[in-house]
């Protein structure tokens, strides 16, 4: 039965951390990327209102359509869903608008919003979503939408009360909406050649999630894909952090037994 239902639907991976800078939507771009290039079909969400995730693939600015549109109850997700230039990888953009749709108070049914609307797409293998630095109705939506979460946490600045605030919302959701939620595992971003990963970071993350054995290096490479608009793999392949974004995927699939 669930092995039938895990085969029927997709994987809904949020990338989440509502703390600014964590590695959110690096890791949202180079994960998508990832699964588009290994044959997945995926679409990438932006739930965030600054677009980072959408301006690696089209102006914002631009845009005439936009989550913020599907939020408003204007038009179905698939008119504002489109083809990248990737193969198998599709977009869901944001732009800064979306911010004005937080005042959307009184109606009960906010926080289904992205599960109501992902339902009525062709099928995907992966859906990720990039989630902005704030336990916002667009995290909460998120959340409720997905089956996994991903934590992003900087290896120097993470901080303890982030971590429990994170995990009390997403126990929130569990109990009350979505019991199928799993924390797949908190990836360590940005770290630096001498932190010793066992003494600082491993006791302290621990606490509240798995760590994944995974971890992403800081080096330059990761701003300069930003700036080219490409994922890490296409942008410099044989860096270390290409290596360390494809070992983590593969450790992400494993556990997600994908
Ligand atoms: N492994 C890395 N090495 C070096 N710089 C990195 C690395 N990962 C992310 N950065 C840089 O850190 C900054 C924040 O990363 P990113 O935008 O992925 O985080 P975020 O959690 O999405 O931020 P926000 O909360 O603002 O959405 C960016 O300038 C990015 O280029
Ligand atoms: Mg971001």
């Amino acid at each position: 039965m669930s092995h039938f239902q895990r085969m029927s639907r997709a994987y809904i991976i949020s990338i989440t951390n509502q703390k600014g800078g964590e590695g959110k939507t690096t890791t949202a771009i180079n994960v998508a990327f990832g699964l588009a290039k290994r044959g997945k079909k995926t679409l990438l969400v932006d739930m965030d209102p600054q677009a980072n995730t959408t301006g690696i693939f089209v102006n914002p600015d631009k845009l005439d359509k936009s989550m913020c549109d599907v939020f408003n109850n204007k038009i179905p997700l698939k008119d504002i869903v489109f083809k990248t230039s990737e193969p198998n990888l599709d977009l869901a953009p944001s732009k800064i608008t979306l911010a004005e749709v937080e005042a959307t108070g009184g109606n009960v049914d906010v926080p289904y919003i992205l599960r109501d609307a992902l339902q009525t797409l062709e099928a995907y293998d992966f859906i990720v979503i990039d989630c902005p630095p704030a336990l916002s109705i667009f995290t909460i939506n998120a959340l409720v939408a997905s089956t996994h979460v991903v934590i992003p946490a900087q290896a120097e600045k993470f901080s303890i009360d982030g971590m429990s605030g994170l995990q009390n919302t997403i126990n929130s959701v569990k109990r009350r909406i979505n019991p199928d939620l799993r924390v797949a595992g908190a990836l360590i971003t940005q770290l630096k050649p001498k932190t010793v990963l066992t003494k600082t970071i491993l006791p302290v993350v621990g606490q509240f999630f798995t760590v994944f054995h995974s971890t992403i290096s800081e080096g330059v490479a990761i701003g300069e894909s930003h700036l080219a608009k490409q994922c890490i793999f296409d942008y410099a392949g044989d860096s270390k952090q290409a290596k360390e974004y494809q070992d983590f995927l593969e450790e992400l699939l494993r556990e997600l037994k994908a």
